[in-house]
């Protein structure tokens, strides 16, 4: 590589590539002008999670949805590099440009990965090895640290890991993806399909229809209340992902995951039951690639409940409780209330829930006495 060639160093996960990458890459070759772009999707991000589409199917992704769209004149110099993602391990960017050293480098991200730099390994070694671009994203609050510059332009607002919840939700993606990335997504089953496909062989028949009938009516809730009805959906889709597993199961993985379950050693030994919540929302983090904070505590506060619930919790919880697959008395009337007064619906279902605990002898927990005392003021 001839010194000081300026080269335009573009890396993401890109699990999947959307518009958002592709205009990004383009406003920032017009702006930086190189004489070469490499586009290097990294094997597994060091500070996110696995990908959920493989290697292989994320450079084929890449070069359909970033490489190919790119004007004739940019694409003439770019070049897909595969060296991390075929690496079977994680490789930082420290790595990835020490190789390139040499050249003029341009190192260009989103908005996210940018606000995330100082947990990168070896932050002021990078620093220095290359210039730093980030697109900003309507509505992102964080910015990065001040040695980034602005690509500059508006980009979508839209993620990679929204876009990976609409499509496990059959969503209409077609604004967010082109149609080459869309049609190799539907060909090879990515995203959405693997998580449908994923419960209904995990969970028994009916434990998969009450978890379709409480998606369902959380979406319809999430609407009603103006709650976000896709994250509704998705935490209605896997809020009982955990119930696959029996009671000592559900022990086993809670110790091996060391997850973090107020009054634990009660649980485990008098109702391990109740570990669900907390499994369900370790597989939709790990499994399902779910990292919304506001789906992930829905999930988790779904049985138990909390001292103080947000919308979607609250909107999960009695979603869960009078599902239309709920054969209850009081359900139909329960849900009818949910559409008029959630708060109301909600006090309800906690009264049912500890009145047939207390018929039964059954253990309290205090989070769900906690919430009950909170209702019971309103
Ligand atoms: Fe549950
Ligand atoms: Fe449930």
């Amino acid at each position: 590589m001839k010194v000081f060639m300026r080269v335009l160093v573009f890396g993401g996960t890109f699990d999947p590539p959307h518009r958002g990458h592709a205009a990004l890459l383009l406003a920032a070759a017009k702006k930086i002008r190189p004489d070469k772009i490499l586009i290097v999707p990294a094997y597994q991000a060091p500070l996110k999670g696995t990908p959920q589409a493989s290697s292989k199917d994320r450079l084929t992704m890449v070069r359909l949805g970033i490489l190919d769209p790119l004007p004739l004149k940019w694409r003439k110099i770019s070049r897909l590099d595969a060296r991390e993602a075929r690496a079977r391990r994680r490789v930082f960017t420290v790595e990835t440009l020490g190789a390139l050293k040499g050249a003029d480098l341009h190192f260009v991200c989103g908005q996210d990965s940018a606000v995330s730099f100082p947990k990168w390994k070896n932050p002021s070694l990078l620093k220095s090895s290359a210039t730093w671009w980030y697109g900003a994203r309507p509505g992102a609050s964080i910015r990065p640290s001040t040695h980034f510059r602005t690509v500059p332009g508006r980009f979508p607002s839209i993620s990679s890991t929204e876009i990976r919840s609409l499509l496990a939700l059959d969503q209409d993606c077609s604004k967010e993806l082109f149609p080459a990335v869309l049609s190799f997504i539907h060909d090879r089953r990515l995203y959405g399909k693997r998580m449908v496909a994923r419960l209904s062989t995990t969970l028994s028949p009916s434990r998969y229809e009450h978890t379709l009938n409480v998606a369902t009516l959380a979406e319809s809730l999430a609407r009603r209340w103006g709650a976000d009805p896709v994250k509704a959906r998705l935490a209605g889709l896997l809020h009982d992902a955990g119930r696959r597993y029996s009671p000592p199961e559900l022990a086993r993985y809670a110790r091996r995951r060391r997850l973090a379950v107020p009054e634990r050693a009660a649980i485990l030994a008098l109702a391990p039951m109740l570990l669900h919540s907390y499994v369900s929302e370790d597989l939709a983090r790990r499994e399902f690639g779910v990292s919304d904070h506001e789906v992930l505590c829905a999930i988790r506060r779904h049985t138990l409940g909390d001292r103080r619930l947000g919308l979607l919790d609250r909107i999960l919880y009695v979603a869960d409780a009078c599902a239309y697959d709920r054969t209850h008395a009081t359900s139909a009337a329960t849900r009818a209330l949910a559409f008029v007064d959630l708060d109301a619906a909600l006090k309800r279902c906690v009264s049912e829930k500890l009145v047939h605990a207390v018929s039964r002898e059954a253990w309290l927990h205090p989070l769900t006495v906690n919430l009950w005392n909170c209702l019971a003021r309103l």
